[in-house]
Protein backbone atom coordinates (compact mmCIF):
# COMPACT_ATOMS: atom_id res chain seq x y z
CA UNK A 1 0.00 0.00 0.00
CA UNK A 2 3.15 2.63 0.56
CA UNK A 3 4.86 1.53 -2.17
CA UNK A 4 8.34 2.65 -2.84
CA UNK A 5 8.92 6.53 -1.80
CA UNK A 6 8.94 9.28 -4.06
CA UNK A 7 9.86 11.50 -1.25
CA UNK A 8 12.72 13.99 -1.69
CA UNK A 9 14.62 16.07 0.87
CA UNK A 10 14.15 19.76 0.67
CA UNK A 11 18.09 20.01 2.04
CA UNK A 12 21.14 18.96 -0.05
CA UNK A 13 22.18 17.58 3.14
CA UNK A 14 18.91 15.57 3.79
CA UNK A 15 19.18 14.06 0.16
CA UNK A 16 22.74 13.18 0.93
CA UNK A 17 21.84 11.23 4.16
CA UNK A 18 18.35 9.73 2.17
CA UNK A 19 20.50 8.37 -0.81
CA UNK A 20 22.68 6.47 1.98
CA UNK A 21 19.61 5.29 4.36
CA UNK A 22 16.36 6.36 3.16
CA UNK A 23 14.66 6.72 6.51
CA UNK A 24 13.11 9.88 5.96
CA UNK A 25 11.07 8.34 3.09
CA UNK A 26 10.32 5.35 4.82
CA UNK A 27 8.45 7.70 7.83
CA UNK A 28 7.37 9.73 5.13
CA UNK A 29 5.41 6.83 2.88
CA UNK A 30 4.21 4.85 6.46
CA UNK A 31 2.99 7.81 8.34
CA UNK A 32 2.92 11.14 6.24
CA UNK A 33 1.33 10.07 2.59
CA UNK A 34 0.03 6.40 3.62
CA UNK A 35 -3.58 6.14 1.82
CA UNK A 36 -6.27 6.04 4.52
CA UNK A 37 -9.77 4.59 3.94
CA UNK A 38 -11.57 8.12 4.14
CA UNK A 39 -14.41 6.34 6.61
CA UNK A 40 -12.33 5.13 9.53
CA UNK A 41 -13.86 6.44 13.07
CA UNK A 42 -12.52 6.42 16.05
CA UNK A 43 -12.11 2.97 16.63
CA UNK A 44 -9.21 2.75 14.17
CA UNK A 45 -7.17 5.52 16.92
CA UNK A 46 -6.56 2.84 19.20
CA UNK A 47 -3.56 0.92 17.27
CA UNK A 48 -2.40 4.75 18.05
CA UNK A 49 -3.47 4.57 21.11
CA UNK A 50 -1.50 1.61 22.22
CA UNK A 51 1.59 2.63 20.71
CA UNK A 52 1.40 5.15 23.26
CA UNK A 53 0.92 3.24 26.34
CA UNK A 54 3.25 0.98 25.38
CA UNK A 55 5.98 4.13 25.12
CA UNK A 56 4.59 4.98 28.16
CA UNK A 57 5.06 1.59 30.09
CA UNK A 58 8.31 1.14 29.12
CA UNK A 59 9.57 4.98 29.68
CA UNK A 60 8.06 5.03 33.63
CA UNK A 61 9.04 1.74 34.28
CA UNK A 62 12.68 2.40 33.01
CA UNK A 63 12.80 4.66 35.82
CA UNK A 64 11.01 2.86 38.22
CA UNK A 65 14.18 0.23 37.86
CA UNK A 66 16.34 3.01 39.21
CA UNK A 67 14.98 3.10 42.31
CA UNK A 68 13.50 -0.92 42.96
CA UNK A 69 15.26 -3.72 44.41
CA UNK A 70 14.66 -7.20 43.18
CA UNK A 71 15.10 -8.98 46.27
CA UNK A 72 12.44 -11.03 48.39
CA UNK A 73 14.02 -8.63 51.47
CA UNK A 74 13.65 -5.67 50.11
CA UNK A 75 11.45 -5.89 47.37
CA UNK A 76 8.15 -4.75 49.46
CA UNK A 77 10.26 -1.56 50.98
CA UNK A 78 11.39 -0.63 48.06
CA UNK A 79 8.60 0.49 46.44
CA UNK A 80 7.14 1.67 49.64
CA UNK A 81 10.30 3.70 49.33
CA UNK A 82 9.64 4.92 45.63
CA UNK A 83 5.89 5.90 46.77
CA UNK A 84 7.21 7.92 49.61
CA UNK A 85 10.94 9.26 49.28
CA UNK A 86 11.71 9.16 45.53
CA UNK A 87 10.81 12.50 43.89
CA UNK A 88 7.69 12.18 41.87
CA UNK A 89 8.14 8.76 42.71
CA UNK A 90 4.14 8.31 43.82
CA UNK A 91 3.40 9.63 40.19
CA UNK A 92 5.83 7.44 38.28
CA UNK A 93 4.06 4.14 39.67
CA UNK A 94 0.73 5.11 39.53
CA UNK A 95 1.14 5.78 36.33
CA UNK A 96 2.57 2.28 35.27
CA UNK A 97 0.54 0.43 37.27
CA UNK A 98 -3.00 2.60 35.99
CA UNK A 99 -0.86 2.44 33.03
CA UNK A 100 -1.12 -1.24 32.35
CA UNK A 101 -5.41 -1.38 32.88
CA UNK A 102 -5.08 1.47 30.20
CA UNK A 103 -3.16 -0.72 27.79
CA UNK A 104 -5.67 -3.53 28.41
CA UNK A 105 -8.37 -1.60 28.37
CA UNK A 106 -6.97 0.03 24.72
CA UNK A 107 -6.42 -3.67 23.57
CA UNK A 108 -9.99 -4.80 24.77
CA UNK A 109 -11.31 -2.37 22.21
CA UNK A 110 -8.37 -2.70 19.25
CA UNK A 111 -9.68 -6.58 19.57
CA UNK A 112 -13.05 -6.13 19.79
CA UNK A 113 -13.34 -3.78 16.97
CA UNK A 114 -10.92 -6.09 14.83
CA UNK A 115 -13.79 -9.06 15.19
CA UNK A 116 -16.62 -6.49 14.92
CA UNK A 117 -15.01 -5.24 11.73
CA UNK A 118 -13.80 -8.32 10.35
CA UNK A 119 -10.41 -7.12 9.93
CA UNK A 120 -8.78 -10.96 10.65
CA UNK A 121 -10.00 -12.10 7.68
CA UNK A 122 -8.28 -12.10 4.72
CA UNK A 123 -5.68 -10.41 3.52
CA UNK A 124 -5.34 -9.22 7.30
CA UNK A 125 -4.83 -12.99 9.08
CA UNK A 126 -0.69 -12.63 9.46
CA UNK A 127 -1.42 -9.13 10.61
CA UNK A 128 -4.19 -10.29 13.39
CA UNK A 129 -2.43 -13.37 14.40
CA UNK A 130 0.59 -11.06 15.43
CA UNK A 131 -1.65 -8.86 17.19
CA UNK A 132 -2.57 -12.45 19.24
CA UNK A 133 1.28 -12.62 19.64
CA UNK A 134 1.60 -9.26 20.83
CA UNK A 135 -1.84 -10.13 23.33
CA UNK A 136 0.01 -12.83 25.04
CA UNK A 137 3.55 -11.11 25.29
CA UNK A 138 1.10 -8.60 26.99
CA UNK A 139 -0.40 -11.12 29.49
CA UNK A 140 2.28 -12.30 30.15
CA UNK A 141 4.71 -9.39 31.18
CA UNK A 142 1.66 -7.81 33.41
CA UNK A 143 1.65 -11.16 35.24
CA UNK A 144 5.59 -10.56 36.40
CA UNK A 145 5.07 -6.99 36.69
CA UNK A 146 2.25 -7.61 39.01
CA UNK A 147 4.85 -9.84 41.47
CA UNK A 148 7.49 -7.67 41.28
CA UNK A 149 6.25 -5.43 44.29
CA UNK A 150 6.00 -8.77 46.68
CA UNK A 151 2.77 -8.36 47.99
CA UNK A 152 0.36 -10.49 49.32
CA UNK A 153 -1.63 -10.97 46.03
CA UNK A 154 1.48 -10.84 43.84
CA UNK A 155 3.11 -13.46 46.09
CA UNK A 156 -0.29 -15.97 46.37
CA UNK A 157 -1.04 -14.69 42.62
CA UNK A 158 2.13 -16.04 41.54
CA UNK A 159 1.89 -19.33 43.48
CA UNK A 160 -1.54 -20.01 42.07
CA UNK A 161 -0.72 -19.30 38.20
CA UNK A 162 2.50 -21.43 38.50
CA UNK A 163 1.26 -24.36 39.91
CA UNK A 164 -1.04 -24.55 37.18
CA UNK A 165 1.65 -26.04 34.92
CA UNK A 166 2.22 -28.85 38.00
CA UNK A 167 -1.28 -30.50 36.03
CA UNK A 168 0.27 -31.02 33.18
CA UNK A 169 1.18 -35.05 33.19
CA UNK A 170 4.73 -36.70 34.06
CA UNK A 171 6.53 -33.45 33.40
CA UNK A 172 4.45 -30.78 35.28
CA UNK A 173 6.12 -30.91 38.85
CA UNK A 174 9.05 -30.57 36.90
CA UNK A 175 8.23 -27.62 34.93
CA UNK A 176 6.95 -25.80 38.42
CA UNK A 177 10.05 -26.09 40.17
CA UNK A 178 12.00 -25.24 36.86
CA UNK A 179 10.14 -21.79 36.82
CA UNK A 180 10.33 -21.33 40.56
CA UNK A 181 14.06 -22.12 40.79
CA UNK A 182 13.65 -23.89 43.88
CA UNK A 183 10.82 -25.61 45.66
CA UNK A 184 8.30 -22.58 45.82
CA UNK A 185 7.76 -18.96 44.54
CA UNK A 186 10.76 -17.24 46.08
CA UNK A 187 13.96 -15.26 45.61
CA UNK A 188 15.19 -17.12 42.46
CA UNK A 189 11.34 -16.60 40.86
CA UNK A 190 11.19 -12.81 41.97
CA UNK A 191 14.60 -12.69 40.00
CA UNK A 192 13.73 -14.24 36.99
CA UNK A 193 10.46 -12.98 36.95
CA UNK A 194 11.89 -9.10 37.37
CA UNK A 195 14.40 -9.89 34.28
CA UNK A 196 11.81 -10.92 31.73
CA UNK A 197 9.36 -8.06 32.94
CA UNK A 198 12.12 -6.05 31.79
CA UNK A 199 12.80 -7.82 28.48
CA UNK A 200 9.11 -8.21 27.41
CA UNK A 201 7.91 -5.10 26.75
CA UNK A 202 10.67 -4.28 24.06
CA UNK A 203 10.07 -7.72 22.42
CA UNK A 204 6.55 -6.39 22.34
CA UNK A 205 7.72 -3.52 20.56
CA UNK A 206 9.41 -5.40 18.14
CA UNK A 207 6.34 -7.44 17.34
CA UNK A 208 4.51 -4.12 16.66
CA UNK A 209 6.71 -3.02 14.04
CA UNK A 210 5.96 -6.33 12.23
CA UNK A 211 2.29 -5.38 13.27
CA UNK A 212 2.28 -2.14 11.56
CA UNK A 213 4.79 -3.42 8.55
CA UNK A 214 1.55 -6.12 7.63
CA UNK A 215 -1.04 -3.25 8.00
CA UNK A 216 1.17 -1.46 5.54
CA UNK A 217 1.09 -4.30 2.95
CA UNK A 218 -2.05 -5.10 3.09
CA UNK A 219 -3.89 -1.43 3.90
CA UNK A 220 -6.10 -0.31 6.83
CA UNK A 221 -9.52 -2.61 6.56
CA UNK A 222 -12.82 -0.01 7.34
CA UNK A 223 -16.34 0.41 9.02
CA UNK A 224 -17.83 -0.93 5.51
CA UNK A 225 -15.66 -4.11 5.71
CA UNK A 226 -15.34 -3.12 1.38
CA UNK A 227 -11.78 -3.02 0.24
CA UNK A 228 -10.34 0.11 -1.13
CA UNK A 229 -10.74 0.75 -4.95
CA UNK A 230 -9.99 3.81 -6.08
CA UNK A 231 -7.25 5.57 -3.93
CA UNK A 232 -8.16 9.27 -5.40
CA UNK A 233 -11.86 8.75 -4.14
CA UNK A 234 -11.21 6.16 -1.50
CA UNK A 235 -8.14 7.24 0.51
CA UNK A 236 -6.96 10.56 2.06
CA UNK A 237 -3.24 10.81 3.55
CA UNK A 238 -2.02 9.69 6.74
CA UNK A 239 -0.95 13.48 7.46
CA UNK A 240 -2.58 15.16 8.78
CA UNK A 241 -6.38 13.62 8.58
CA UNK A 242 -5.41 10.35 10.50
CA UNK A 243 -2.25 12.36 12.77
CA UNK A 244 -4.59 15.03 13.63
CA UNK A 245 -7.59 12.66 14.89
CA UNK A 246 -5.13 10.24 16.09
CA UNK A 247 -3.84 13.07 18.16
CA UNK A 248 -7.03 14.16 19.88
CA UNK A 249 -8.39 10.57 20.49
CA UNK A 250 -4.80 10.01 22.45
CA UNK A 251 -5.56 13.19 24.44
CA UNK A 252 -9.18 12.56 25.81
CA UNK A 253 -7.31 9.18 26.22
CA UNK A 254 -4.77 10.52 28.96
CA UNK A 255 -7.95 12.48 30.20
CA UNK A 256 -9.31 9.36 31.47
CA UNK A 257 -5.84 7.78 32.30
CA UNK A 258 -5.14 10.92 34.76
CA UNK A 259 -8.23 10.39 36.43
CA UNK A 260 -7.28 7.67 37.52
CA UNK A 261 -3.37 8.40 38.51
CA UNK A 262 -4.93 11.56 40.58
CA UNK A 263 -8.27 10.57 41.74
CA UNK A 264 -9.01 6.80 42.36
CA UNK A 265 -5.33 5.27 41.94
CA UNK A 266 -5.81 2.12 43.44
CA UNK A 267 -9.07 1.76 42.21
CA UNK A 268 -8.48 -0.78 39.90
CA UNK A 269 -5.90 -2.67 42.80
CA UNK A 270 -6.24 -5.15 45.38
CA UNK A 271 -5.85 -3.31 49.00
CA UNK A 272 -4.16 -6.91 49.88
CA UNK A 273 -1.41 -6.00 48.22
CA UNK A 274 -0.33 -3.14 50.67
CA UNK A 275 0.57 -5.67 52.61
CA UNK A 276 4.35 -7.66 52.31
CA UNK A 277 4.08 -11.43 50.77
CA UNK A 278 3.72 -13.83 53.55
CA UNK A 279 4.21 -17.52 52.34
CA UNK A 280 2.63 -18.45 55.70
CA UNK A 281 -1.00 -16.56 55.32
CA UNK A 282 -3.05 -17.55 52.66
CA UNK A 283 -5.25 -14.71 51.30
CA UNK A 284 -9.28 -15.32 51.71
CA UNK A 285 -9.74 -14.97 48.17
CA UNK A 286 -6.77 -14.48 45.67
CA UNK A 287 -7.95 -12.49 42.65
CA UNK A 288 -6.11 -12.09 39.69
CA UNK A 289 -5.98 -7.91 38.21
CA UNK A 290 -9.24 -7.24 36.60
CA UNK A 291 -8.06 -8.15 33.10
CA UNK A 292 -7.46 -11.85 33.83
CA UNK A 293 -10.53 -12.19 35.42
CA UNK A 294 -12.38 -13.59 31.75
CA UNK A 295 -9.59 -16.02 31.59
CA UNK A 296 -9.54 -17.07 35.44
CA UNK A 297 -13.67 -17.67 35.35
CA UNK A 298 -12.87 -20.50 32.37
CA UNK A 299 -10.30 -22.11 34.34
CA UNK A 300 -12.56 -22.66 37.36
CA UNK A 301 -15.62 -23.56 35.33
CA UNK A 302 -14.11 -26.84 34.10
CA UNK A 303 -14.21 -29.31 37.58
CA UNK A 304 -10.77 -30.94 36.23
CA UNK A 305 -7.81 -28.98 36.44
CA UNK A 306 -5.70 -29.90 33.66
CA UNK A 307 -9.17 -29.66 31.68
CA UNK A 308 -9.17 -25.86 33.33
CA UNK A 309 -6.13 -25.04 32.50
CA UNK A 310 -6.41 -26.72 28.94
CA UNK A 311 -9.80 -24.64 28.32
CA UNK A 312 -8.18 -21.00 29.72
CA UNK A 313 -5.09 -21.25 27.40
CA UNK A 314 -7.32 -22.91 24.24
CA UNK A 315 -9.69 -19.48 25.29
CA UNK A 316 -6.66 -17.29 23.89
CA UNK A 317 -5.28 -19.71 21.35
CA UNK A 318 -8.36 -20.10 19.22
CA UNK A 319 -8.22 -16.56 18.39
CA UNK A 320 -5.38 -17.41 15.85
CA UNK A 321 -7.89 -19.78 13.89
CA UNK A 322 -10.41 -17.10 13.41
CA UNK A 323 -9.93 -15.91 10.11
CA UNK A 324 -9.92 -19.85 9.03
CA UNK A 325 -12.96 -20.26 11.37
CA UNK A 326 -15.17 -17.20 10.41
CA UNK A 327 -16.80 -18.41 6.94
CA UNK A 328 -18.61 -15.56 5.95
CA UNK A 329 -17.67 -13.45 2.83
CA UNK A 330 -19.06 -10.08 4.24
CA UNK A 331 -16.21 -8.83 6.28
CA UNK A 332 -18.23 -5.63 8.70
CA UNK A 333 -21.21 -6.51 11.08
CA UNK A 334 -22.70 -3.42 9.90
CA UNK A 335 -23.66 -5.44 7.66
CA UNK A 336 -24.38 -8.80 9.57
CA UNK A 337 -27.53 -8.23 11.09
CA UNK A 338 -27.65 -12.12 12.89
CA UNK A 339 -23.99 -11.71 13.83
CA UNK A 340 -23.96 -8.23 15.13
CA UNK A 341 -26.70 -9.73 17.92
CA UNK A 342 -23.92 -12.72 18.20
CA UNK A 343 -21.09 -10.26 18.56
CA UNK A 344 -22.90 -8.20 21.35
CA UNK A 345 -23.85 -11.17 23.15
CA UNK A 346 -20.06 -12.41 23.07
CA UNK A 347 -19.16 -9.46 24.58
CA UNK A 348 -21.69 -9.64 27.31
CA UNK A 349 -20.20 -13.22 28.15
CA UNK A 350 -17.03 -11.75 28.09
CA UNK A 351 -18.06 -8.80 30.83
CA UNK A 352 -20.27 -12.06 32.88
CA UNK A 353 -17.30 -13.74 32.56
CA UNK A 354 -14.86 -11.05 34.03
CA UNK A 355 -17.45 -10.75 37.08
CA UNK A 356 -17.88 -14.16 37.68
CA UNK A 357 -13.85 -14.61 38.10
CA UNK A 358 -13.80 -12.40 40.62
CA UNK A 359 -16.15 -14.17 42.92
CA UNK A 360 -15.63 -17.26 45.52
CA UNK A 361 -15.68 -20.40 42.42
CA UNK A 362 -18.81 -22.30 44.25
CA UNK A 363 -22.27 -22.47 43.76
CA UNK A 364 -24.21 -20.52 41.21
CA UNK A 365 -21.29 -18.87 40.18
CA UNK A 366 -19.40 -22.17 39.04
CA UNK A 367 -22.72 -22.88 37.04
CA UNK A 368 -22.95 -19.44 35.22
CA UNK A 369 -19.06 -19.79 34.57
CA UNK A 370 -20.11 -22.92 32.80
CA UNK A 371 -22.98 -21.55 30.92
CA UNK A 372 -20.78 -18.21 29.56
CA UNK A 373 -17.44 -20.53 28.93
CA UNK A 374 -19.60 -22.70 26.66
CA UNK A 375 -20.79 -19.44 24.94
CA UNK A 376 -17.47 -17.87 24.33
CA UNK A 377 -16.19 -21.18 22.96
CA UNK A 378 -19.66 -22.00 20.97
CA UNK A 379 -19.43 -17.86 19.47
CA UNK A 380 -16.22 -19.22 17.65
CA UNK A 381 -16.28 -22.35 16.80
CA UNK A 382 -19.93 -22.57 16.13
CA UNK A 383 -21.39 -19.69 14.96
CA UNK A 384 -18.51 -18.33 13.20
CA UNK A 385 -18.60 -21.22 11.11
CA UNK A 386 -22.24 -21.65 10.36
CA UNK A 387 -23.25 -18.33 10.58
CA UNK A 388 -21.59 -17.73 7.28
CA UNK A 389 -22.99 -20.21 5.69
CA UNK A 390 -26.89 -19.63 6.40
CA UNK A 391 -26.91 -15.72 7.01
CA UNK A 392 -28.10 -13.15 4.22
CA UNK A 393 -26.02 -10.06 4.59
CA UNK A 394 -26.65 -6.18 4.20
CA UNK A 395 -26.38 -5.23 0.41
CA UNK A 396 -22.46 -3.41 0.65
CA UNK A 397 -21.60 -0.31 -1.16
CA UNK A 398 -19.83 -0.15 -3.77
CA UNK A 399 -16.81 1.46 -2.56
CA UNK A 400 -15.83 3.43 0.80
CA UNK A 401 -16.54 6.65 -1.11
CA UNK A 402 -20.24 5.86 -2.65
CA UNK A 403 -21.03 4.78 1.41
CA UNK A 404 -19.27 7.82 2.77
CA UNK A 405 -21.52 10.18 -0.17
CA UNK A 406 -24.83 8.03 1.02
CA UNK A 407 -25.12 6.28 -2.52
CA UNK A 408 -27.19 3.65 -2.49
CA UNK A 409 -25.89 0.09 -2.31
CA UNK A 410 -24.43 -2.45 -4.58
CA UNK A 411 -26.62 -5.67 -5.36
CA UNK A 412 -24.23 -8.00 -5.23
CA UNK A 413 -22.77 -7.56 -1.81
CA UNK A 414 -20.33 -10.67 -1.20
CA UNK A 415 -18.98 -10.05 -4.89
CA UNK A 416 -18.22 -5.79 -3.98
CA UNK A 417 -16.38 -7.25 -1.01
CA UNK A 418 -12.92 -7.82 -2.88
C1 LIG B 1 0.82 -3.22 21.88
C2 LIG B 1 -0.27 -3.62 21.28
C3 LIG B 1 -0.70 -3.19 19.91
C4 LIG B 1 -0.31 -2.09 19.17
C5 LIG B 1 0.66 -0.99 19.57
C6 LIG B 1 -1.05 -2.15 17.93
C7 LIG B 1 -0.93 -1.21 16.91
C8 LIG B 1 -1.77 -1.13 15.82
C9 LIG B 1 -1.88 0.00 14.93
C10 LIG B 1 -1.08 1.31 15.05
C11 LIG B 1 -2.83 -0.30 14.02
C12 LIG B 1 -3.37 0.63 12.91
C13 LIG B 1 -4.39 1.59 13.54
C14 LIG B 1 -5.66 0.89 13.97
O1 LIG B 1 -6.23 0.14 13.17
O2 LIG B 1 -6.06 1.07 15.15
C15 LIG B 1 -3.29 -1.65 14.26
C16 LIG B 1 -4.22 -2.33 13.51
C17 LIG B 1 -4.65 -3.63 13.76
N1 LIG B 1 -4.37 -4.38 14.88
FE1 LIG B 1 -3.12 -3.86 16.37
N2 LIG B 1 -1.84 -3.27 17.90
C18 LIG B 1 -1.67 -3.93 19.11
C19 LIG B 1 -2.31 -5.10 19.49
C20 LIG B 1 -3.18 -5.85 18.70
C21 LIG B 1 -3.83 -7.07 19.10
C22 LIG B 1 -3.67 -7.72 20.47
C23 LIG B 1 -4.59 -7.49 18.03
C24 LIG B 1 -5.46 -8.70 17.89
C25 LIG B 1 -5.37 -9.79 18.58
C26 LIG B 1 -4.43 -6.53 16.97
C27 LIG B 1 -5.03 -6.60 15.72
C28 LIG B 1 -5.02 -5.59 14.78
C29 LIG B 1 -5.72 -5.64 13.49
C30 LIG B 1 -6.55 -6.80 12.94
C31 LIG B 1 -5.47 -4.41 12.85
C32 LIG B 1 -6.00 -3.95 11.49
C33 LIG B 1 -7.28 -3.25 11.76
C34 LIG B 1 -7.94 -2.70 10.55
O3 LIG B 1 -7.30 -2.18 9.65
O4 LIG B 1 -9.18 -2.78 10.56
N3 LIG B 1 -3.56 -5.54 17.41
N4 LIG B 1 -2.65 -2.13 15.38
Amino acid sequence: MSGPSTYVPKSALGRWFESRLPIMGLIHSSFVSYPTPKNLNYFWTFGGILSLMLGVQIITGIVLVMHYTPHVDHAFASVEQIMRDVNWGWFLRYTHANGASMFFIAVYIHMLRGLYYGSYKAPREVLWILGVIIYLLMMATGFMGYVLPWGQMSFWGATVITNLFSAIPLIGESITTWLWGGYSVDNPTLNRFFSLHYLLPFMIAGVVILHVWALHVVGQNNPTGVEVKNVERDTLPFTPYATTKDGFAMSVFLIFFAWFIFYVPNFLGHPDNYVEANPLVTPAHIVPEWYYLPFYAILRAVPDKLGGVIAMFSAILVLVFLPWLDTSRVRSANYRPVYKMFFWAFVVACIGLGYLGAQPPEGIYVIASRLLAVYYFGFFLVVMPLLGLFETPKPLPASIADSVLGKGAHASQASAQG
